[in-house]
């Protein structure tokens, strides 16, 4: 597989990123809530974001990624956010998701929406024995939507990440093994039952 799939949800269609994203990109990646929290700069200028989109893309499939999917909602077709598979490791069939969404769609359970359909794409279609996730202490957000998709905390790295005011920040880590999945064991799969 070469090209990262287009995958449905009832409100969403996660597809691979274009370049004509990047006037919805550039509408959240300026914002100072946005990029920061996720360990990125906000962009300064629509060409920044058109790089940073280039560079996504070129981050399909490789070695070590397994892409940048793109969260278009239906209702209106504006791309809202972005969902990243990173830290690909062939051997031990792991990685890393990471995931940012525009701030006017927050709070309507989009980001749960979508990691988990990317759940079942990795451990289904893409062969991964376990999925990554990780916080910044202060991002209490993103903490619930980890905790949302079931994803089991593992533990702290102390002070690990800089950040742009110059403080530090602890990172929490958590996973979730093909077992769980199999086993129908995490929160969203037992709803559906
Ligand atoms: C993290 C993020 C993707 C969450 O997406 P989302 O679709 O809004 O997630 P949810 O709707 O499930 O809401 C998650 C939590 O955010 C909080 N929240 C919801 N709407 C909010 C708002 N408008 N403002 C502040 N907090 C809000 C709630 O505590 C909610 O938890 P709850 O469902 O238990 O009440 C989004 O906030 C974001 O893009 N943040 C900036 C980038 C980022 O942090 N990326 C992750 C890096 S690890």
């Amino acid at each position: 597989m070469s090209r990262l799939p287009t995958l449905i949800t009832s409100r969403l269609i996660i597809r691979p990123l274009n370049i004509n994203d990047t006037y919805d990109m550039f509408d959240y990646a300026h914002r100072d809530n946005v990029g920061p929290r996720a360990g990125w700069l906000p962009h300064q200028s629509q060409a920044e974001s058109e790089t940073v989109i280039r560079n996504m893309i070129n981050q399909t499939m490789t070695d070590t990624n397994i892409g940048i999917f793109a969260l278009e909602y239906k209702d209106n077709r504006k791309m809202i956010g972005t969902i990243g598979i990173h830290r690909y490791d062939k051997k031990n069939l792991s990685a890393e998701i990471g995931y940012v969404l525009h701030p006017d769609y927050w709070g309507m359970g989009l980001m749960v929406e979508a990691v988990t359909r990317i759940i079942a794409w990795l451990f289904d279609d893409m062969g991964l024995y376990r999925i990554e996730c990780g916080h910044f202490d202060f991002n209490h957000q993103s903490k619930r939507v980890i905790e949302k998709c079931g994803f089991t905390f593992e533990g702290i790295s102390r002070k690990k990440i800089f950040l742009q005011d110059g403080s530090r920040s602890d990172l929490y880590h958590y996973s979730i093994l093909k077992d769980e999945y199999d086993n129908k064991q995490l929160p969203w799969q037992k709803e559906k039952e």
